[in-house]
């Protein structure tokens, strides 16, 4: 799913900036050092972009909601030559931060809409331009669900939508809209309608392995989640 910025979200974003203010944890259980950045859709405030954890460390941010964005993260990424770069997620903006540039995928991404219709915070896993690493959601409001993608999709990946790094590891599975770029895959042009464009034998690939998370652009049904406003979130890395 693409995060859809409507404009009575816009107004309500003018009116109540700085009303609330929402918890990120971000911690990594990888066993390796990962680089976590994130996205600010268009009339959210920015939040930091982008940061190192070692493994096992957590960093918290503050969001200001109402507001919406993704998490994402890089892993494998070097400095050389005083440019930063990764193997897997990279932003390409050549700085740990993202400053505003989204990674390259195929990535797996953690998308919020906080603050939205009927005092609801929108959250979702979405595998739709792909996966690269197990994440999953907790928040910490009563009554609010926990979303995971805790398989490692990259083990399996079918050949013809594998990324492999240049140590000849898979560090990323395309999903089919990435890697064919058709309209059957991507639900654009003809198949821009959920009620046309289909799960493929690609995209239940993804969802059998992680069922709470979109694995194509109309996986709406099963995959989106959703917590009063209000509420902190912790996303694990690796959970
Ligand atoms: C998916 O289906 C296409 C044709 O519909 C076929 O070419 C492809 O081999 C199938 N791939 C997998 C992984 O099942």
């Amino acid at each position: 799913m693409e995060i859809k910025i409507l404009p009575s979200l816009l107004l309500a974003t003018i009116y109540f900036y700085g009303a609330h203010s929402a918890v990120f944890t971000v911690k990594n259980n990888c066993g390796f050092e990962i680089w976590p950045g994130t996205v600010t859709g268009a009339g959210s405030a920015p939040v930091l972009t982008g940061f190192d954890l070692a493994p096992q460390a957590s960093k918290t941010i503050n969001v200001p909601a109402p507001w919406s964005g993704r998490f994402f993260t890089r892993y494998q990424c070097s400095n050389a030559g005083n440019k930063f770069t990764c193997v897997s997620g990279d932003c390409a903006s050549g700085q740990i931060e993202c400053n505003g540039a989204g990674a390259i995928p195929p990535v797996s991404l953690v998308e919020f809409t906080l603050g939205g219709a009927n005092g609801q915070d929108f959250f979702d896993i979405s595998l739709v331009d792909g996966f690269n690493l197990p994440v999953s959601l907790k928040p910490d409001g009563a009554n609010c669900q926990t979303v995971t993608c805790a398989a490692n999709i990259n083990s399996g990946c079918p050949s013809e939508l594998v990324v492999k790094g240049p140590n000849g590891d898979v560090v990323g599975c395309k999903s089919a809209c990435v890697a064919f770029n058709e309209p059957q895959y991507c639900c654009s042009g003809a198949f821009a309608d959920p009620s046309v464009c289909k799960p493929s034998n690609y995209s239940e690939i993804f969802k059998r392995q992680c069922p709470q998370a979109y694995s194509y652009a109309f996986d709406d049904k099963t995959s989106t989640f959703t917590c009063p406003t209000g509420a902190n979130y912790l996303i694990t890395f690796c959970p």
